[in-house]
């Protein structure tokens, strides 16, 4: 796991938000159960969790979304480094788009794109997910502003309506089981029955 302190090193000291520590003990453990074998991600910054998750399941695929032509560079850069670029296809571009193009099915999606698009990307994501399989979407209680009814913030006003929308969707919709963890800023581990 040295290539993913050096990753994680890097984001730091060039302010790359990726995966908080309490929130990566999650997706650790739900990788390392699951064992899914075909993963999306949504988010690739610099490839932190995608190294991470590859690492985890050696027998998955990887199809990682990311709009950063820059971020691509270097989390090309980390799958090589790491041994991993065969397991990985990397797409460019506006994730809430290209979803819709995809035609694949994956056992285990981990959101941690545009937060404000999570409510627009889940019933495409839906139906790229197979029966059983786990969407674990990161920020969902973004900032602590999603819970309660504290004015909002103009700034972040759209993020925090659209969370709480993409909340009441998932958890009104039969076909899912759900739940929220308050861990980072808010995990939301979603399956498909
Ligand atoms: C929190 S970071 C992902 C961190 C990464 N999953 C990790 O933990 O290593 C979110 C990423 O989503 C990307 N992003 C933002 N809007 C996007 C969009 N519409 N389509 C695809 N990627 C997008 C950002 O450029 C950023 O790199």
């Amino acid at each position: 796991m040295k290539n993913l302190r050096e990753i994680e090193d890097y984001a730091k000291a060039n302010k790359i938000p990726i995966l908080l520590p309490e929130s990566r003990s999650i997706l650790e453990e739900l990788i390392l159960k699951y064992q899914p074998q075909n993963i999306l991600e949504i988010g690739t910054a610099i490839g932190f969790s995608g190294c991470l998750m590859l690492l985890l399941s050696t027998n998955s695929k990887l199809t990682t979304i990311e709009k950063s032509d820059d971020a691509i560079i270097v989390a090309k850069r980390n799958f090589e480094k790491s041994n991993l670029i065969e397991r990985v296809t990397i797409l460019q571009g506006d994730a809430t788009e290209i979803i819709k193009s995809l035609n694949s099915q994956f056992d285990f999606i981990f959101l941690d794109g545009p937060k404000a698009q999570y409510l627009y990307q889940l019933p495409f994501l839906l139906n790229l997910l197979t029966k059983n399989g786990i969407i674990l979407a990161d920020n969902v209680l973004f900032r602590d502003m999603v819970k309660g009814d504290a004015p909002l913030n103009r700034r972040y006003k759209k993020i925090v309506i659209n969370l709480r929308k993409f909340i009441q969707e998932v958890e009104s919709n039969a076909e899912l089981n759900s739940k929220i963890l308050s861990i980072g800023d808010g995990l939301m581990i979603i399956t498909k029955k």
